[in-house]
């Protein structure tokens, strides 16, 4: 019998990623394989994003393209997860030929949903597969925070928090399949714990992973400037496996337009946190997002963002122009920054952060990294470093998963190139 298959289309944040790969995973355990025609395949499944109208216009058109599939494969099960479902009864009006719509993260119920449709048992499970080195692992859904421009919560809804116990048995269970790094994933993630019993934070989370044998290196993200406590600070410093790289989005350096926003912190709360971060956790790497052309935004307030930018240096900046959402606060204020002036705001963002990164990229040529091997892009080995940096270099071993130190020769704005040294023997 020919293999049954699935085609899978995923869009969005980390969380997406992760969900889209535990949707993979089960159903190539069920003996699925993975296409790249949607037309061959026998489930489909669409993971979507609405964060900005560019990703739900995506979305819209590639479930547009997937009416023709379906006309001439009704058995075939579409189903459709992620942000983009709301109202399934609405959705269900608009594209009456997808099978299935499923809230952001119901992996679970998608495969249930397979199973039943394919008649597939209970008993169809394939033994585990091998992880990849580095994996994601949500801890905390949805989040309590109402920044007026985001979708996210209104989509994802309330915070919850898986127990501790149960992180630590999948994380357990990954790095025996493998897995060497775990980032863990929230929209929010500094508050995780605060809706469990007992009030558990990150910071105790990390402790708790930190003995995990064969375990490397552990990551988090995203997390919220006003949700950073000392104690989480104390312990990226602390734990030797948590990595020194924090992704801590500011959106904005002006202190009208972040209370607009409801962000909950001012512009000179935020520069203090990053000042007592760099003290604690020395040669840490921040990333942050921005969003330009808030409503409202003048020339002086974007100005404002930029000066911070130049004043922090992040090592990575993300950066979007700003996009009314339907069912937010700031989408009841006039979205009166120009197209044209988001566009120009965002591309000096944008040239800024090249320069910065160049810049602080340049200072590691000559030095010694240490890089966790993930696997090879176009001929070439690569992986990260602690803080986060790709790393590419040439070379005939084997060095798939393996902690090794690279020399770095070039750098750019987004990657580093070098050669290798040594492999590193880790510690268990
Ligand atoms: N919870 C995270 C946070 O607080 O930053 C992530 C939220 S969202 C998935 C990722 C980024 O998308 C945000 O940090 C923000 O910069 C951007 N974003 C969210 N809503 C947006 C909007 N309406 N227009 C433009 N960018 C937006
Ligand atoms: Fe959205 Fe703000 Fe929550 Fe991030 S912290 S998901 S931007 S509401
Ligand atoms: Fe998009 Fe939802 Fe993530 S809107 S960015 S997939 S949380």
């Amino acid at each position: 019998m020919a293999p049954l298959k699935y085609y899978l289309w995923s869009i969005g944040c980390q969380m997406n990623d992760a969900d889209s790969a535990r949707a993979a995973e089960a159903l190539e355990q069920m003996g699925f394989v993975r296409v790249s025609a949607p037309q061959e395949a026998d489930v489909l499944l669409l993971n979507t994003c609405v964060v900005r109208q560019s990703a739900e216009d995506k979305v819209r058109g590639h479930l547009a393209s997937l009416k023709a599939v379906k006309r001439r494969r009704p058995d075939a099960f579409l189903a459709v997860m992620g942000c983009f479902v709301d109202d399934a009864r609405t959705l269900h009006e608009q594209y009456p030929y997808v099978d299935l719509f499923l809230r952001p993260s119901d992996v679970e119920g998608f495969i249930r949903a397979v199973r039943e449709r394919m008649a597939l048992g209970e008993g169809w499970v394939r033994p585990p597969l091998p992880a990849p080195v580095s994996v994601y692992v949500p801890i905390v859904y949805g989040c309590d925070h109402f920044c007026t421009y985001c979708i996210v919560r209104l989509r994802r809804g309330k915070q919850r928090s898986r127990p501790p116990e149960e992180i630590i048995a999948e994380v357990e269970e990954l790095v025996r399949r493998g897995a060497r790094e775990v980032t863990l994933l929230g929209q929010n993630v500094d508050s995780y714990g605060r809706d469990l019993p007992g009030k558990p934070d990150l910071a105790y989370l990390l402790e708790l992973i930190h003995p995990i044998k064969g375990l490397w290196r552990i990551r988090f993200l995203t997390s919220h400037p006003a949700d950073m406590s000392p104690r989480i600070i104390e312990a990226v410093a602390s734990l030797p496996k948590v990595c020194e790289h924090l992704e801590i989005p500011v959106q904005s350096g002006d202190d009208i337009i972040l209370k607009r926003m409801v962000r909950g912190y001012t512009v000179a709360q935020y520069r203090e946190l990053v000042r007592r971060i760099r003290e604690a956790i020395p040669g840490v790497s921040l990333a942050t997002d921005v969003i330009v052309g808030f409503p409202g935004e003048t020339e002086e307030q974007f100005m404002n963002t930029y000066r911070l930018l130049e004043e922090i240096r992040f090592d990575v900046v993300h950066v979007a122009a700003y996009s009314p959402r339907p069912g937010t606060a700031a989408s009841r204020l006039r979205d009166d920054v120009p197209p044209e002036e988001k566009k120009r705001r965002l591309k000096l963002v944008e040239e800024l952060q090249e320069k910065i990164a160049s810049e602080i990229n340049a200072g590691l040529v000559g030095k010694e990294v240490e890089v966790l091997v993930e696997g090879r892009r176009k001929g070439r080995w690569f992986g990260r470093t602690r803080t986060n940096k790709l790393v590419f270099f040439e070379d005939p071993g084997n060095w798939d998963g393996q902690m090794v130190m690279v020399k770095v020769e070039e750098a750019g704005p987004w990657s580093l190139r070098g050669s290798l040294v040594r492999k590193v023997e880790v510690e268990e």
